[in-house]
């Protein structure tokens, strides 16, 4: 086989609830994951040595060394296996870099889909989410895709459903944030604040479930926002423009600095998208619909 390649989504979290910081340093969630349909691929190739080349906006901030959870998961499944991890990995990207929509995860997940292809492993299901879950904690929802709840560090995934098409406007930060760092200043903002136990809201399930757009608009949470905005106080001026353009509602995705605008339809998404474009309040937008598959591979096709 000369070559696997593998197509990943972004996601958005719908409700990111977040409990205080546990021993380990991470922080108990109740995240509310959605795939939507903006992608990365992945491709690997047998080679010498293993590398690593990106290309597509904001390559040049993606690091080529064994830092990208791309590589790490060539490591960590060659290890598991015992073989060597001699594969050459290309990343297609497309997801904002650094942006909160879980893009290095994404190319985690691909490149562990696409080694196990290209390796012949057949490595059980259970097994990858397990590797998955030792990459990162957004990662097995990164291979599972659609939409799911995911507790614990966000990795104990159960699948949700999801009753139609929504439609988004993602508005693209110039520059990234750090998740440690935006984690950093939610701990800071509630220093000394009892921060109750996060539990998944009734409301947002149900609208997830109804296919309700503006019942979900109305339930959009994130629970790190208010440190994004700290961080980047210029989002709330991409949060009123891309409402004020028509959105349901907006939200910073993840840890942001990616603004998420949920809209009642795709004419109301390519509306937003240009108020956004033209506010000079964000870099680029890209408009997508969830939910959205799971790593898969493309080819080859199998057909
Ligand atoms: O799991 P992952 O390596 O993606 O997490 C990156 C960082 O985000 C962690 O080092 C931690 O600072 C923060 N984090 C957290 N609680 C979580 C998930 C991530 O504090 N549930």
């Amino acid at each position: 086989m000369s070559g696997v390649t593998v197509r990943v989504p972004a996601k958005v979290n719908i409700q990111l609830a977040v409990g205080g910081a546990r021993p380990d340093g991470y922080h108990d969630l109740a995240n509310v994951f959605l795939a939507v349909s903006l992608h990365d691929e992945v491709t690997v190739r047998p080679a010498d040595r293993l590398t690593l080349t990106c290309e597509g906006p904001g390559a040049e901030q993606v690091p080529l060394d064994t830092t990208n959870l791309a590589a790490r998961a060539a490591l960590l499944l060659a290890e598991r296996h015992g073989i060597a991890p001699d594969v050459h990995i290309h990343i297609a990207k497309r997801i904002p870099v650094a942006g909160g929509m879980a893009g290095g995860s994404a190319d985690g997940a691909g490149a562990l889909l696409a080694c196990d292809a290209l390796w012949g492993l057949k490595t059980p299901r259970d097994e990858l989410l397990e590797l998955c879950a030792r990459l990162g904690s957004d990662v097995p929802f990164s291979l599972v895709g659609g939409a799911a709840l995911g507790v614990g560090r966000g990795e104990l995934l159960t699948p949700l459903e999801v009753g139609g098409t929504f439609h988004w406007v993602f508005a693209v930060a110039d520059g990234g944030l750090s998740t440690p760092a935006v984690y950093g200043e939610f701990d800071r903002l509630t220093e000394g604040v009892r921060v109750p136990e996060p539990q998944a809201s009734r409301a947002l399930l149900d609208a997830l479930r109804e296919g309700d757009a503006p019942g979900l608009g109305a339930a959009l949470v994130n629970d790190l926002q208010p440190a994004a905005l700290a961080l980047r106080p210029s989002l709330a001026r991409t949060l009123d423009a891309g409402v004020a353009g028509g959105a349901l509602a907006g939200l910073v995705s993840g840890s942001g600095p990616t603004t998420a605008f949920l809209t009642k339809s795709a004419d109301a998404a390519a509306e937003v998208a240009h108020t956004l474009r033209t506010s000079g309040t964000c870099a680029t937008t890209h408009i997508a619909t969830s939910p959205a598959p799971g790593a898969s591979q493309v080819s080859p096709s199998g057909d």
